[in-house]
């Protein structure tokens, strides 16, 4: 007895096992719906501009992801940072200097420069970090 014929034993057409099916696997598959995400903690690191890998810090607007954290430097020159993670659903944001804000493609919430959350469908602020220049090195600490 194949699969097709067990079920029409039993009374369960093909299309009925199939809706079972889909509504057994759909269980848990969007997991992080309602998650929010917090970002690192303990954190304290330094970035020396002078470096090439840390060149974006020297426009305004420009920004880089480091230990799962943005920094920015803003369009009136002044260093930011904030989680990397959207509070949504974990994904990574972008920073957009031109529009002040922290960006997630995903599902499209925005933040301000001051991690506030501008667009859902988040609903959680980021974590912002410190940041501190001295010379050309830029401390990120919690
Ligand atoms: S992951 Fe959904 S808006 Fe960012």
């Amino acid at each position: 007895m194949d699969r097709k014929e067990f079920l029409s034993a039993i009374g369960v057409s093909a299309a009925a096992f199939t809706v079972m099916n889909c509504l057994a696997c759909s269980k848990g598959s969007n997991p992080g719906s309602s998650n929010s995400v917090n970002g690192p903690t303990g954190v304290d690191f330094t970035l020396d501009l002078t470096t090439s890998a840390n060149s974006a810090l020297l426009a305004n607007g420009g920004y880089l992801a480091q230990n799962n954290i943005i920094i920015a430097k803003t369009t009136a020159g002044a260093y930011i940072a904030v989680q990397q993670s959207c509070t949504h659903e974990n994904y990574p944001l972008v920073y957009q200097g031109n529009s002040k804000q922290f960006y997630c493609n995903n599902h499209g919430s925005a933040f301000t420069e001051a991690g506030v959350v501008k667009n859902s469908p988040a609903s959680h602020n980021l974590t912002v970090y410190n940041t501190t220049l001295t010379g050309t090195s830029l401390r990120i600490y919690s």
